[in-house]
């Protein structure tokens, strides 16, 4: 069998297709420089996930205080006939940022018979045993996979899919780690491969009270804590960092004005350090910002659909409206 795709000799036995779009590799010293250089230091949050950082967020997700990832899945489960009926049957389901197996699973249960899933990830590793696990699962199913930087835009043309409408998955409130500039070009990217009577199902958290909010993002137990420091890890152990970990404590903040939830790691002490032989100093006090999680409100994810040419046709919350599940398709054009 060979890759329809690449043309070479398949490794991906169960998968139809593997698309190699050749993500640049993220050069992680250079961003850690980068971020370290700039005042308010800052770190990018593309690097929490390796296999150690991946673990603690599955944790993370089992916790009392953090809610999205059950409350999400508890809509998805109180709505699987009215996502059936806008699919329709032979819908090709598109997951960029494949990763959230359980949800994923849910939405390919509910529809009524859908002809294929194409998972979407920088990590090709991750990417290919993600998929092949949904292909075993679902012999039915055309599985494919695409290994591509998702922010970059979605680039379909060349696949033989399906002809069922296209549904993009976007579950977690994943778009709230992206800046306001960041998300509209994302979901942009999005509705430039999409043709009329395609979707985007899209998670979003909501703005709450704060201190439920801060909660989520700090925990008792300390489990978010470590996902933060496993950055800190990270630079120690793969950039010859000589950050002393136990001198940064994790915190969340509440920015009311951006509708965002900051994480932070704030020295506790005078701290210098160097990375890769660049020398960097921390005041007592002074923060590394390392990760944004914006909130939203129906109106503002609303006006966040809209300027880039969506609707949204469909919303559903939870009793409590912590959060929010929309159905996205392109305006229809005046
Ligand atoms: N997108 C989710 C959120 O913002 C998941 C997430 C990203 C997260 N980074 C995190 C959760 C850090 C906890 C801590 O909630």
């Amino acid at each position: 069998m060979h890759d329809r795709v690449s043309g070479r000799p398949s490794t991906h036995a169960a998968l139809a297709f593997y698309d190699d779009q050749q993500p640049p590799a993220g050069d992680f010293l250079a961003d850690v420089l980068d971020g370290f250089s700039r005042t308010p230091k800052q770190l990018t949050p593309v690097y929490f996930y390796d296999a150690k950082g991946s673990a603690i967020f599955d944790e993370i997700t089992a916790l009392p205080e953090y809610y999205v990832t059950r409350t999400e899945l508890g809509i998805l489960d109180q709505i699987g006939s009215e996502l059936a009926a806008l699919a329709g049957p032979g819908a090709v389901v598109i997951e960029p940022g494949s990763g959230s197996s359980v949800k994923i699973r849910k939405l390919l249960d509910a529809l009524s018979v859908p002809a294929a899933y194409v998972g979407l990830d920088i990590s090709g590793e991750h990417l290919e045993s993600a998929c092949q696990e949904i292909a075993a699962d679902y012999p039915n199913l055309q599985v494919g996979a695409i290994c591509a930087d998702f922010t970059e835009g979605l680039d379909l043309k060349h696949l033989t899919l399906e002809s069922g409408r296209r549904i993009i998955f976007f579950p977690g409130s994943t778009i709230g780690n992206f800046e306001p500039e960041g998300a509209r070009a994302l979901l942009s990217g999005f509705r430039k491969a999409m043709r009329p009577g395609d979707a985007v199902l899209i998670g979003a958290d909501r703005v709450k009270d704060a201190d439920r909010l801060v909660a989520a993002y700090d925990d008792k137990a300390g489990v978010t804590a470590r996902f933060n420091l496993n950055l800190i890890d990270r630079i120690n152990d793969e950039l010859g960092g000589t950050i002393d970990a136990s001198a940064l404590r994790h915190k969340a903040i509440w920015n009311a004005e951006k509708a965002r939830i900051e994480m932070h790691l704030i020295a506790i002490r005078d701290l210098h350090f160097t990375v890769s032989g660049h020398e960097f100093q921390l005041r007592e006090g002074e923060s590394i910002h390392t990760e944004n999680s914006h909130k939203f409100t129906p109106e503002s994810f609303t006006s966040l659909a809209k300027s880039v040419g969506f609707d949204v046709l469909q919303t559903w919350s939870d009793p409590a409206d912590l959060f929010t599940l929309h159905w996205l398709e392109p305006a229809a054009k005046a």
